[in-house]
């Protein structure tokens, strides 16, 4: 792996055990010489077993930090001297963010103000080949343009942002610091914009998974309003690839959407779960469809995202490998065939949430 100024020899993944991050790792340590360091809180929703093969190798270090833990990040980047920083490190629930807010402003927009302080004083110490090939790119997400009408085209960047949950403004507010540590300190660092990310090892509080996984306990499948909210889903190794070619290629100071261009509504997505796990683990009552629910609506219920993602298409020309209908039969397979991964993560926290979240929402139907 390599971009401007040499070989990428040591990579810093903050919230390298969660979903995507955890995807980027072993993205990293299987297709590059890198190594990785991952830094992660290990909050509810990581999973060290998420890191399949990436976690016995040599070149994957893990240090258990909160990313708000300046100090803390100060001494990880003297210890290992980084060519780049992923900053994934995140709460992203939006239902949690309405429920509990605080915890998103601290992780999302403190963490990632001490995250930009530790890097940039390094980066200002470092010597000048390490400043010019240096890169910072920081994750964030397509909430932070609010919602878009039906007819409304895809959104380019630098589009006014206009966040509609505790979670998106805490991303835009992490994305406002980012571009004036940029453009105030000149920190080479880059924003990756993202659409709704499935795929193995995602927490189960997120749709996809927690259709599935309540759809095979024969429960309810809550659908929230009336299921016509738009969302573009990017199976993460998709995602995870991308983040490569921006850190191997994309430019300072610049922003890219990622994008699967192909929206689906929330129902089309939880039948397509349903008419899978139908041919995949018959149900004796009948088809999965029937435990679907409508219930109460998200307060706030952003109706629809869409990116257009041109600028990383032909810029540095990344596409997308893995169609919806595979990456939806390949996500449902890796969650029958992880039973332990499941049982690992469904534990006092997650029930607690799901009985708090789900036991309020009337059913409509
Ligand atoms: P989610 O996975 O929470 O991602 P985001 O809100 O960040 O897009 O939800 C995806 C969509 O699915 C969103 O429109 C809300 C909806 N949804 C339900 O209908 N029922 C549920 O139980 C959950 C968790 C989400």
């Amino acid at each position: 792996m390599t971009k401007a100024g040499g070989a990428v020899r040591t990579i810093i993944v903050t919230g390298g055990v969660g979903f995507i991050g955890s995807a980027l790792v072993r993205a990293l340590v299987a297709g590059t010489e890198a190594t990785v360091v991952n830094v992660d809180a290990l909050t509810y929703a990581a999973n060290l077993e998420s890191l399949g093969e990436a976690r016995r190798s040599a070149r994957h270090v893990f240090e258990r930090i909160d990313v708000r833990d300046r100090p803390a990040l100060e001494r990880i980047f003297r210890d290992y001297e980084p060519d780049a920083v992923v900053h994934l490190a995140a709460e992203t629930h939006v239902d949690r963010s309405i429920d509990a807010p605080d915890a998103f402003v601290r992780t999302n927009v403190q963490g990632t103000l001490s995250l930009l302080q530790a890097a940039c004083a390094y980066w200002t110490r470092a010597d000048a080949e390490r400043r010019k090939a240096f890169r910072l790119l920081h994750v964030s997400t397509d909430e932070v343009y609010g919602d878009l009408g039906p007819d409304e085209p895809p959104i380019v960047e630098g589009a006014r942002y206009a966040p509609s949950s505790p979670y998106s403004a805490s991303k835009a507010a992490a994305d406002h610091l980012v571009r004036a540590w940029r453009r105030t300190y000149g920190l080479p660092a880059l924003i990756a914009v993202c659409c709704n990310n499935y795929g193995p090892c995602q927490y189960p509080e997120k749709l996809i998974p927690l259709m599935i996984l309540n759809a095979l306990d024969g429960k309810p499948l809550p659908v929230y309003g009336d299921g016509r909210n738009v969302r573009d889903w990017l199976y993460v190794e998709d995602q995870a690839q991308a983040l490569r070619v921006m850190l191997e290629r994309g430019e300072p100071g610049r922003t890219y959407h990622v994008a699967a261009g192909d929206p689906r509504t929330n129902i089309d997505v939880v039948r397509a779960i349903c008419a899978l796990l139908d041919e995949m683990k018959p149900r004796a009552g009948g088809s999965y469809a029937e435990l679907i629910r409508f219930v109460r609506d998200r307060p706030g219920h952003d109706r629809r995202y869409a990116l257009d993602d041109t600028r990383l298409r032909t810029e540095l020309g990344w596409r997308p490998a893995e169609p919806f209908e595979s990456g939806l039969r390949k996500t449902v397979t890796w969650y029958l065939d992880h039973p332990d991964w499941v049982a690992g993560v469904r534990d006092a926290e997650y029930r607690r949430w799901i009985a708090r979240q789900y036991s309020e929402a009337e059913a409509r139907e």
